[in-house]
């Protein structure tokens, strides 16, 4: 990866060196593992649209060995990819956000990017297709970084990396992306307005930030706190209005440059497949009303914002 900040670089090749560091986590062994085991395929082309694909040829029975291999990493969130004749077909149709994404026209092209809460790196690669220059993803869970660690030993692209850290773990910030994507972490945190904080210690000057979260309709009043789980998740804190959402922003010093209409989620873009057996979006939601959660609270919309400092 050229032209990257010394800090950055100094946690690159700390997590090059060895690929856990320091974490723990009873299933490093079994990572390890896998990753070793995983044949080589002898590629001729990769792909980075809709599926993230992968083609070239394998020995023997190589194909049957990387899909077990892969279905060990379960469960896949995010995807789909394409390794070779292996579809991993995931329990987001990421690219229907993607798409939502590009309508935007946000230009990614020769950009350095960091990808915070990146899942296993699926939009990194679509941002490859757009032209990005770098990208740094953060992501946390290790089954995910486990996971782009096996995509990326199909696509080999050196200019797309991924730290297993939290942003607010990072023991500096500076001003250095000129893209920074949060996509689906704000409702997340216990202060909205401090992940905002974190991030724009991050960006640079003039750069642009691009936030995806739910929303809620109108009537609610700006926020919702849910009392317990929403819609199946346990770990959802604040769930923004529009207004509240503009509010939150604005109060941080940003500016709304572009931001897409709140699109509802449905079990055609969130649902469970092979390869994220576990319930999914469909349980999600009441039977006789797709408008309610089974807690009874509005069914999230997702929508984009993208900001400028
Ligand atoms: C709902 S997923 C969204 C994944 C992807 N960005 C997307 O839009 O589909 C949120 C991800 O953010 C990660 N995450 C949560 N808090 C984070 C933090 N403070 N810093 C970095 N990543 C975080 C989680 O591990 C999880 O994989």
């Amino acid at each position: 990866m050229d032209n990257i900040f010394d800090n950055w670089r100094s946690l690159l090749e700390e997590y090059e060196k060895n690929l856990f560091s320091d974490k723990k986590d009873k299933r490093l062994q079994d990572w390890i593992q896998i990753l070793t085991d995983l044949p080589s395929m002898r590629s001729s082309s990769v792909s980075f649209n809709n599926k993230v694909s992968v083609f070239g040829s394998w020995n023997g029975n190589d194909q049957q060995i990387t899909n077990k291999l892969l279905l060990k990493l379960l469960p896949w969130r995010k995807g789909p990819f394409l390794i070779q004749d292996i579809f991993i077909d995931s329990e987001w149709k990421s690219d229907l956000k993607w798409t939502r994404f590009l309508d935007l026209g946000v230009n990614l092209l020769d950009k350095t990017i960091l990808d915070v809460g990146s899942g296993n790196g699926y939009y990194a690669f679509r941002m490859l297709e757009q032209g990005a220059k770098n990208i740094i993803c953060l992501e946390p869970n290790l089954n995910f970084y486990t996971q782009f660690l096996a995509m990326n030993h199909f696509f080999k692209v050196d200019n797309l990396r991924m730290i297993p850290e939290r942003i607010e773990s990072l023991k500096f910030s500076e001003h250095n992306f000129d893209v920074i994507f949060s996509m689906g972490l704000l409702y997340h945190q216990k202060d909205p307005s401090d992940h905002l904080k974190q991030l724009s210690l991050h960006l640079k000057s003039g750069g642009t930030l691009v936030i995806e979260t739910i929303v809620i309709p109108p009537n609610h009043n700006e926020i919702l706190t849910p009392e317990d789980r929403y819609a199946n998740m346990p770990n959802v804190r604040f769930l923004h209005t529009e207004k509240g959402l503009d509010k939150l922003v604005e109060d941080e010093g940003f500016e709304i440059i572009g931001s897409s209409h709140p699109v509802a989620t449905t079990i055609y873009e969130q649902r469970s497949t092979e390869w994220m057996p576990f319930r999914s979006f469909e349980s999600a939601i009441q039977v006789n009303n797709p408008k309610l959660t089974v807690e009874n609270l509005p069914a999230p919309s997702r929508k984009f914002l993208v900001l400028k400092k």
